[in-house]
């Protein structure tokens, strides 16, 4: 059990947005995948090993110190998030040290996006007192894969479904904000709807559908990749039939995007990579703007060689100039750059990533707004 437990109000849902205008994100994201290692062997992953070569855990306490100098100078406290990626957080040496780093500094949002098989009540009061001390502004992602162990087992090795589920619980009665991850492939498109009631009964935040994209171990299940389409309709229907806690648990999703779009408050005009703000770093302190546009020739710079605040201010030159949205363009206003460009994606028609964006029909351009449409985060 957790100690001093008492009502508290959790952070809410979150969608990775930014004007497009700024081209920077409204709240800013740095993503650390200090190493890949990792106690399962998922299908699906698409990190390229899980080797355990890992940031020093100086040069991680340095990039906690130099984000918070950034996000505090150009957002305001809390205006920007470190969020503890891998590989398995949890398996870190110094995951503790870093969250007692972040309390004392007291001025970013925390995210880390976990398997949850590790996540016992030594871990959940870890994480309650980090939540305490920033006032609330702790995310705790968990990532399952199913409704159930079976469906879960198609990508997590067995056994993953109970754990996940019993730390998503110990976190929701110690009052953290949780969010599931659920990756979507060809076989457990029946599950989505099932997989919301499990959200609802879990009394999460919000569930972020991922598109599966095939890469790193995941390459090997290609065929795995579901219609976007399809994909876009079956979220689309549980939208149409829900209600506002429904809706919440969608936030970000293209339906919510659509929605702002009918409301007029706002229009999407391209995804958020190379905005500034979004940061993805790796174990040899490559920086990215996100995961899935790492691809080579597209680093903003490396952690090991440059302070963090150079490589940031490179985004817009050696990331965003290189894969911007032509002025005037609006065919590609729903799609993740980084999904489209995957070669075996862009081979194959069956799994053709510009069917959803060719079934929509966009309104007019008007406040140009930029979302995350993989939501890998
Ligand atoms: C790489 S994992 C790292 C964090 C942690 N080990 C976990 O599983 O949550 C981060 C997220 O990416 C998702 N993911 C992994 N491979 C993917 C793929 N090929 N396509 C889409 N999402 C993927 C995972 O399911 C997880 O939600
Ligand atoms: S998806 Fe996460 S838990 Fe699964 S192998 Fe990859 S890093 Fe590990």
């Amino acid at each position: 059990m957790i100690s001093g437990t008492t009502a508290k109000t959790r952070l809410g849902t979150y969608v990775m947005n930014g004007p497009c205008s700024e081209r920077a994100l409204d709240t800013y994201h740095l993503i650390l995948a200090p190493s890949f290692a990792c106690n399962l062997a998922c299908r699906h992953c698409y990190l390229p090993d899980h080797a355990a070569r890992s940031l020093a855990a100086e040069r991680v306490f340095g990039l906690v110190d130099e984000w918070s100098e950034i996000v505090v100078g150009e957002r305001g406290p809390f205006g920007g998030i470190f969020h503890l990626k891998g590989g398995e957080p949890l398996l870190l040496p110094y995951f503790g040290d870093v969250l007692d780093r972040l309390a004392q500094l007291g001025t970013l949002q925390f995210m880390t996006t976990t398997n949850g098989t590790l996540g016992d009540w030594d871990v959940v009061e870890r994480l309650n007192r980090l939540n305490d001390a920033l006032d609330g502004h702790a995310t705790i992602i968990v990532s399952i894969d199913g409704s159930n162990e079976a469906v879960n087992a198609q990508l997590r090795p067995p056994g993953g479904f109970e754990k996940a589920v019993a730390f998503v619980r110990r976190l929701t009665e110690a009052g953290i904000n949780v969010f599931l991850n659920n990756v979507v492939h060809r076989d457990n498109l029946d599950d989505i709807e099932p997989f919301v009631a499990l959200a609802l009964e879990l009394d999460v935040t919000q569930v972020n559908f991922l598109s599966f994209v095939p890469k790193g171990f995941g390459a090997s299940m290609a065929l795995q990749r579901p219609d976007s389409v399809e994909v876009f309709e079956r979220i689309q229907a549980i939208w149409d039939r829900g209600d506002d806690r429904i809706h919440s648990l969608l936030a970000g999703s293209l339906s919510d995007v659509r929605h702002a779009e009918s409301c007029g408050t706002r229009t999407s005009r391209e995804c958020v990579s190379g905005y500034r703000g979004l940061l993805y770093v790796v174990p040899d302190g490559t920086a990215c703007s996100c995961p899935n546009l790492n691809h080579p020739g597209l680093e903003a710079g490396n952690i090991l060689t440059s302070p963090l605040a150079q490589v940031h201010d490179a985004l817009s030159t050696k990331v965003y100039e290189r894969i911007r949205t032509p002025e005037g363009e609006t065919h590609d206003r729903y799609l993740c750059k980084g999904e489209t460009s995957v070669p075996l994606l862009r081979r194959c028609d069956y799994q053709d990533p510009h069917g959803v964006q060719r079934h929509l029909v966009p309104s007019e351009l008007s406040q140009g707004t930029s979302y995350c449409f993989s939501r890998n985060f």
